[in-house]
């Protein structure tokens, strides 16, 4: 059997248990992990004591950096997961998956992340004229769903 369909086969046997698979393939020299929904923590969390997160918990949470605006209105909003320079690991079987920006209460952005390659980071533009509060919602695979907001 060719390795490319041996790992597909090995990737939906471990689907078919209830585990996440990652897919490693080969393009031009260099692997890719392509993750499946498959086994994720949904869990929704927050920090026990939200005034002092412990190291575990501000590497989880995503922090909310403002940029510049440009002349159409459209202001850079930076996410990064972890806060106060404790940053998430991006690796095979532990990485931040995807990141949402909501203004109010509404989804302006959503960024689906892959393991290795990617880490907690993007970066939106959105217009903020009339938004009172913008949260970003991070989900790590391993540890849940983590968010932080900051009011405008
Ligand atoms: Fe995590």
């Amino acid at each position: 059997m060719e390795r490319r369909k041996a790992l597909k086969t090995a990737a939906v046997a471990a689907l078919a248990l209830g585990g996440t698979a990652l897919l490693a393939d080969n393009h031009g020299g260099k692997d890719h992990g392509i993750a499946s929904k498959e086994g994720m923590n949904r869990v929704k969390m927050t920090p026990a004591d939200p005034k002092n997160p412990t190291d575990y918990e501000l590497k989880h949470m995503p922090e909310i950096k403002l940029g510049k605006t440009d002349g159409k209105g459209f202001t850079s909003v930076k996410i990064t997961v972890g806060k106060n320079g404790i940053i998430h690991p991006s690796t095979a079987d532990h990485w931040i998956d995807y990141i949402e920006l909501w203004a109010d209460n509404r989804l302006v952005g959503k960024n689906e992340l892959q393991p290795v390659i990617s880490r907690g980071y993007t970066t939106f533009k959105i217009n903020t004229a009339g938004v009172k509060k913008l949260t970003a919602v991070a989900g790590c695979n391993l540890h849940g769903i983590w968010e932080d907001s900051i009011t405008l």
